[in-house]
């Protein structure tokens, strides 16, 4: 699959190649931005000399930070690029290149806004650089959000402006193959997680909706055989557009409990992104609609609640709530994700730092209202 779409548009596809679309940007400097060592091992280096021809070879290059990007990391990007007038970023790379990427669009020129980040930081309000995303994973829908994450002193910052949408994306599953079967699973967990998160989270609206089904619908006819078919190109063609529709999806509605829950496992444990997602997501089958009658349900009135969660488990096709948790845990398994930490002692004290680290403006993105016994069961389940 080679798809290009209007990132600004809704769901718009557009007939063109990267060639093209670079030249009508009318840009004379260009920076591509990768990653360390996926862009040479993946396909994707090949893609863009192939594509780009003289126009690679003039380009400015950057790969000088880090997986999950720190403040650091920005502020010295700034200072090598700014007197280089670039005018167009192609971000070729997994989730955090993108990420990076998205923040250079904004702070490249404005660098006096990322100064006092944290304590005087406002969301960016302008942007004087056009962006082309190119994902290499099939996950995290980067290439169609307005959303970043900065680090300060281990300190995940979400950032978010309209600013940040990368102008076009660019899907192309050949350079998504190469991955890892541990990646790609992170990456397609990842994805899953935010379509159906995306589907009965507050934020929510109808053009969320049919973009979570999209993704949800494309996802769920490979996930069963996903561990063997991950090499097939069809296969991770659908994969990679459901990723991209799961973040367009999040674009709008963003996520829920799952993810604000799975921050501090990445933190605290170096669990990959779509992995600590995972661990719990299941057990929301169970909480969203268990626990709505007893919790504050923090969207709609109960019965719409109840309706949009029976939507859901109709779309998946997994039976009731306790059955569609158990299949959760199933594709986990396959896909070889553990769903336990196992530690040696002081599990109490380090559930209770979790609890303290939770997401919380994700939190309240969830249907129904969690308490802190309920997160703290949330963990205990997967904490040993
Ligand atoms: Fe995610």
């Amino acid at each position: 699959m080679y798809k290009i779409f209007n990132n600004t548009k809704d769901d718009h596809e557009v007939e063109t190649d990267l060639l093209d679309l670079t030249a009508k940007f009318d840009a004379k400097k260009i920076l591509i931005l990768t990653g360390q060592n996926s862009f040479s091992e993946s396909e994707a280096e090949n893609f863009l000399i192939t594509e780009l021809k003289d126009k690679y070879t003039k380009a400015n290059f950057y790969s000088d930070f880090e997986n999950n990007p720190k403040i650091e990391d920005l502020t010295q990007a700034i200072q090598k690029l700014r007197s280089k007038d670039i005018e167009l970023i192609i971000a070729c790379g997994g989730g955090s290149v993108i990420d990076f990427a998205k923040l250079l669009k904004v702070y490249l020129y404005d660098a006096g806004s990322i100064l006092d980040f944290p304590s005087k930081y406002k969301n960016p309000s302008k942007s004087q650089i056009s962006m082309i995303a190119i994902p290499t994973t099939a996950g995290t829908g980067s290439e169609a959000t307005h959303f970043s994450v900065l680090y300060d002193n281990k300190k995940k910052y979400s950032i978010a402006s309209d600013h940040m949408l990368p102008d076009y994306s660019i899907l192309n599953s050949s350079i998504c193959l190469n991955a890892s079967l541990k990646i790609k699973s992170s990456c397609v967990i990842d994805a899953f997680s935010q379509a159906i998160e995306s589907f009965w989270s507050v934020g929510a609206n109808l053009e969320s909706i049919k973009f979570a089904e999209k993704a949800i619908h494309l996802i769920n006819k490979h996930i069963d055989n996903f561990h063997i078919n991950h090499k097939d190109e069809n296969v991770m063609s659908d994969i990679l557009l459901g990723a991209h529709y799961s973040g367009k999806a999040i674009n709008i509605s963003k996520t829920t409990a799952p993810h604000a829950l799975s921050y501090s496992i990445t933190s605290f444990f170096g669990i990959p992104h779509g992995h600590a997602v995972g661990m719990t997501l299941g057990e929301f089958f169970i909480i969203n609609e268990q626990l709505a009658s007893m919790n504050a349900v923090n969207c709609r009135d109960l019965s719409s609640h109840m309706l949009q969660m029976k939507s859901l488990r109709e779309l998946l096709g997994w039976g009731d709530c306790i059955s569609c948790n158990d299949k959760w845990k199933s594709i986990m398994k396959n896909l070889g994700l553990n769903m336990q930490i196992k530690l040696n002692g002081g599990q109490e004290g380090v559930i209770n730092r979790l609890a303290d680290s939770v997401n919380t403006e994700r939190l309240s993105n969830n249907p129904i209202s969690l308490t802190r016994e309920n997160i703290i069961k949330l963990y205990l389940n997967i904490i040993s």
